[in-house]
């Protein structure tokens, strides 16, 4: 598989750079917050999951620490050398085929919002191709505010801070974003291009491939449970 960066996206500082832009030691030092508890509380106990878009484990993790099967896909080959206790499979997202269905397909980061619409719709034609009949498919999208309250920044506990700097309109309804992770000892910026989506147009990209909301699993919108149309 070649791997060369993916026009518009960027990514600076220490160590391997994804063709998104990511940084693998960035990856490795962040936390993963509340997300396993959201996946843990929304699945069956014991779930078989497909987890789209990995990095280094970061979630895989937590969750195979809880139980879960876990299959990690990511086209990053730095990304998934990380990854423990669980099946990896170098692939882009759009161009999985496994040919197996899992309990639960899960889609986080930000993914559906890919600046190229090609792109998102081969994402969720993967998730609705691989989720079985009974299961569930888990989207992490975009907060309401997420382009427009720029710039904005949050000190993590842990000591970094994680600073959006700008949301700058690229044409086609496409914004290029660019994010600066601060430590004390490195800095990592990512810039990348993403497609803002209104709660009807997110909706309308997943029944294009067949998937249903059913479920929006947090107050704010966030991560959403949806499953195959019927
Ligand atoms: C922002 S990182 C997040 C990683 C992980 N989900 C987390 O929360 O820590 C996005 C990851 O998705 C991978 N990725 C992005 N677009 C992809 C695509 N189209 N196909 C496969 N992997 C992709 C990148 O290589 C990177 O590891």
């Amino acid at each position: 598989m070649t791997v060369e960066m993916r026009e518009g996206y960027e990514g600076t500082g220490p160590g391997a750079i994804t063709p998104d832009g990511c940084a693998v030691e960035l990856y490795s030092r962040l936390t993963a917050g509340a997300e396993p508890d959201i996946i843990e509380a929304a699945v069956p106990a014991g779930a078989r999951i497909l987890e789209l878009g990995s990095g280094v484990g970061r979630m895989t993790h937590p969750l195979v620490e809880r139980g879960f099967t876990v299959t990690a896909v990511d086209e990053s080959a730095e990304m998934l050398e990380r990854v423990r206790g669980a099946r990896t499979i170098r692939s882009t997202i759009e161009g999985l085929d496994l040919g197996e269905k899992f309990d639960v397909v899960m889609l986080a980061s930000f993914l559906v919002h890919s600046g190229d619409v090609e792109v998102r719709r081969g994402m969720l034609r993967t998730c609705a191709a691989h989720v079985a009949d009974g299961g569930c498919v888990l989207i992490q999208r975009e907060g309401a505010d997420y382009h427009t309250k720029v710039p904005r920044e949050r000190v993590d506990l842990s000591g970094y801070t994680v600073r959006l700097v700008s949301a700058e309109p690229v044409g086609g309804g496409v914004n290029s974003v660019r994010a600066e992770y601060e430590f004390p000892d490195a800095t990592w910026t990512q810039t990348f291009l993403a497609r803002p989506l209104t709660r009807e147009q997110f909706e309308e990209a997943l029944a294009e491939a067949g998937l249903a909301v059913t479920e929006y699993l947090t107050e704010d919108g966030t991560w959403v449970k949806a499953v195959p149309s019927a």
